[in-house]
């Protein structure tokens, strides 16, 4: 099945290094992954892995030593600045575990910032939609909940039409329920909206609700799962 699927992004040999001799850490030690449009994948480890490295790698955040990451027939291994943020404008929505989120700025404001409202006038009303929150859009950030603050940045990473969105930890700074509810729309927006999500989490439950699953280990993935029934959201307890 996943054979079927299209390819829309593929990563091969990424290596990453900080730090020289005794002090060396190899945050991506040969790490090769493809991304399947339309699915929901879950990267897990523990802390200092590797996750958010090679996660800021894939969107064009960070810059592999070595290695190639295509999309769309195109190296961001070898784009220069200017050509990554490109990339990065057109094609990745990012989720942070701290929402990041403009405290001057209504919720509204906030996703207007990044929305394409070229390629649909209404997008900013569609995504508070798609995260459940459109009756708190003229809120300020310090007048919304952990949970709605996250919505809303959820909300803004979808404002441009992403190809690929990539939520690092993106529960870490929610109670369980709150978390919970964040992970049925991230779920939501595989599952009816045709998204393609990529979830960083040191919770392994979590993985459940995934179609795929890559484990890391000192910058290598030391194992990859598919899922032939991914869990739903709702139902998992961790
Ligand atoms: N800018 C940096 N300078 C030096 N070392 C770094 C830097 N960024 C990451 N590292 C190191 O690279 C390794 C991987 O870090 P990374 O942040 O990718 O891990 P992680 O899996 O996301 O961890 P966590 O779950 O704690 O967020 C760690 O050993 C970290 O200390
Ligand atoms: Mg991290």
């Amino acid at each position: 099945m996943q054979n079927e699927k299209k390819v829309i992004l593929d990563a091969k040999g990424l290596c990453k290094s900080y730090g020289k001799g005794e002090a060396r850490v190899d945050a991506l030690d040969n790490i090769s992954l493809k991304i399947y449009e339309g699915e929901l994948l879950t990267i897990l480890g523990s802390s200092g892995s590797g996750k958010s490295t090679l996660l800021n790698s894939l969107g064009g955040m960070d810059k592999p030593d070595k290695g190639s990451i295509i999309v769309d027939g195109k190296d961001l291994c070898k784009m220069n600045d200017r050509g990554l943020t490109d990339y990065r404008r057109k094609n990745i929505g990012f989720v942070f575990q701290s929402f990041n989120l403009i405290a001057e700025l209504t919720a509204k404001e906030n996703v207007a910032m990044t929305a394409d409202t070229g390629s649909d006038p209404e997008i900013v009303e569609k995504v508070f939609d798609m995260v459940g929150l459109k009756e708190k859009m003229k809120n300020y950030p310090s007048q919304l909940s952990g949970g709605q603050q996250q919505r809303v940045s959820i909300a803004r990473a979808l404002a441009k039409n992403p190809s690929l969105l990539l939520c690092d930890e993106p529960t870490g700074a929610l109670d369980y329920e709150t978390g919970k509810q964040i992970l049925i729309e991230l779920e939501k927006l595989v599952r009816k909206h045709g998204k393609t999500v990529v979830v960083v989490t040191h919770t392994q439950e979590i993985g459940k609700m995934s179609d795929r699953i890559i484990k890391m280990r000192n910058g290598k993935i030391i194992k990859e799962s598919v899922n032939p029934e991914p869990v739903p959201a709702e139902s998992i307890e961790w």
